[in-house]
């Protein structure tokens, strides 16, 4: 059967497991050899142990379990092509020639860098004698197909990210825990929350747990949000309410970029509204624990589909990311997805929040 091998790589998110879970069984179902890469790109550069063979009971009850089993890293050595090599020559030898991704934007453009490189790497390796003739000829393609697995929920061509909605989970939990406390002792919260620069966590979670207000980097605060924010909480407590949630995406910034910081807003209502104030900065919680039913779910179905997208590969088919769409799961090209959310990184450098939003949306 064809050699087919899945890792995950970046930071992990809940639900990678159902999709590891997912690649190993389909693909063993329709005849392949399947690996494990353990540790990321990491594993595919040492080789070694990290490459293991995977069976059917080899993927048992791991759906329920956050994290990945297989472990995850952000990698330096894939980014030198000396790297690459040592992986190339890992992945031939065991004549694995498919390969699924499991990661965020920065694990699927090395993926897809990786495949433009494929053929000059196995050139250099057959000039070095590492590999065959054979061997060059017979695994000569190398076919990908990427997952987006992240809490941020900041990829281009797909609705959601595996693990954000087990994020959220985590966050409205950790906020409805936080409302019992803050209402006895009429206490105002400043909640931060992950995400880097995408604001979907903290907009989403205010929306779903009633919060005050939510800063986020995509709609950055004008000018005069000091009284706007100032003069809203006051309505709020002089309507007879106890307490105040007000919520911070970790890349939350002001018209001029500055960051918006949990401390900084802090600062603004005890100063002008002498209110006993508390930051929580919910930190890794969000990204651990068990996943979701929608999170187990979507893993397995991306997991699925993207097993098929490789079997169903030709030697000319560009490297393809597996989205939900609406409730489809979908193919799109890999690399339109991945310079899309380059282009949503640069507008929001430009300060161009519009179109970073405009860009975020479905095509
Ligand atoms: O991308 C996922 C994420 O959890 C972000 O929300 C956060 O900014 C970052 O990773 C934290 O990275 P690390 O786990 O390396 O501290």
């Amino acid at each position: 059967g064809k050699g087919l091998a899945v890792f995950t790589s970046g930071g992990d998110s809940q639900g990678m497991n159902a999709a590891v879970r997912s690649v190993v069984r389909m693909g063993i179902y329709l005849g392949c050899k399947v690996y494990f890469i353990r540790e990321g790109y990491q594993g595919m550069v040492d080789g070694g142990d990290n490459i293991e063979e995977a069976n059917w009971s080899s993927v048992s009850s791991i759906i329920h379990k956050g994290g990945t089993i297989i472990g995850s890293a952000r990698c330096m050595d894939f980014i030198q092509r000396e790297g690459r090599l040592k992986a190339a020559y890992n992945l031939v030898t065991r004549g694995i020639t498919n390969l699924v991704v499991i990661g965020g934007d920065g694990s699927l453009t090395g993926a897809n860098l990786f495949r433009q490189e494929w053929s000059s790497l196995l050139d250099e390796l057959l000039e070095n004698n590492k590999i065959t003739k054979d061997q060059r000829e017979k695994y000569k393609y190398l076919h990908i197909a990427g997952m987006v697995g992240s809490i941020d929920n900041d990829f281009c061509g797909t609705d959601m990210t595996i693990g954000t909605d087990s994020a959220l989970h985590r966050i409205i939990e950790a906020i409805d825990a936080i409302v019992s406390t803050a209402y006895s002792h009429q206490r105002t919260f400043i909640m931060e929350v992950m995400g880097r620069h995408c604001g979907y966590l903290a907009l989403v979670a205010a929306l779903a747990s009633e919060a005050d207000q939510v800063f986020i980097p995509e709609d950055p605060v004008p000018n005069n949000w000091v009284e706007k924010l100032c003069k809203r909480l006051q309505q709020e407590r002089r309507s007879g309410q106890r307490l105040n949630i007000i919520i911070v995406a970790e890349g939350a910034i002001d018209r001029e970029g500055k960051p918006i910081t949990a401390e900084l807003v802090k600062k603004v209502v005890v100063d002008n509204l002498q209110q006993d104030t508390r930051i929580t900065v919910l930190g890794h919680v969000q990204r651990g624990g068990s996943p979701s039913a929608f999170d187990r779910i979507l893993g397995c179905r991306m997991g699925a589909e993207a097993v098929m997208a490789l079997m169903e590969a030709t030697p000319d088919t560009e490297p393809c990311v597996v989205s939900l769409d609406g409730n489809q799961a979908v193919r799109l090209p890999l690399m339109e997805c991945v310079r899309r959310t380059k282009a949503v990184a640069q507008a929001m450098a430009d300060k161009n929040w519009d179109l970073a939003v405009q860009l975020r949306g479905r095509s």
